[in-house]
């Protein structure tokens, strides 16, 4: 297993839709297993695959606390079938490192999808989870929390970036 390059914000890559798994060969498992171990070493609670680089719906989850035991979850090829409420919480990206924003979402989620064998998988979440595979499954179609605010909280962001990126680049 090895840590792999978290991609960050404004990388085309997180801005793209990604493609659904066919193989579930070594290839897709290898791949599976370094996400894993990305995602603990961050430390983060999620990962999507197009957040290392690969343009493949593939996600990890393990949204446990230090002092539970873990709840990881791998999930391809997954998709929303329902929603329930709304929610509103601080949430923040392994892509966008630093920033932090209030990000209304829904209360309750169904998913399906398959796991890291093929098989297929249906899960009902709310609180911390839902928020959780809301924010992965957008990875997987293109879209990062800052697409989930309100436009003005967005161009503040950008000139924020812009601004310490000026900076960074001297
Ligand atoms: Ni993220």
């Amino acid at each position: 297993m090895a840590v792999l390059n978290i991609i960050k914000y404004p990388a085309e890559v997180l801005k793209k839709k990604t493609k659904p798994v066919s193989d579930f060969g070594p290839g897709l498992q290898k791949l599976i297993d370094d996400m894993i171990e990305t995602m603990y070493a961050a430390p983060g609670v999620g990962l999507a695959a197009n957040q290392v680089g690969v343009s493949k719906q593939v996600t990890v989850i393990d949204v446990s606390s230090r002092d539970e035991t873990s709840s990881l979850l791998v999930l391809v090829n997954p998709e929303i079938i329902h929603k329930e409420g709304e929610n509103s919480s601080e949430e923040g990206c392994l892509s966008i490192p630093e920033y932090t924003t209030v990000v209304k979402r829904a209360e309750i989620v169904k998913v399906k999808g398959l796991d890291r064998n093929g098989a297929p998988i249906e899960i009902e979440a709310e609180g911390l989870l839902a928020r959780a595979l809301q924010h992965e499954i957008d990875h997987l179609n293109g879209f990062l929390l800052i697409d989930r605010i309100g436009r003005i909280k967005r161009e503040f962001f950008k000139k924020r970036y812009a601004r310490e990126h000026a900076i960074s680049n001297g």
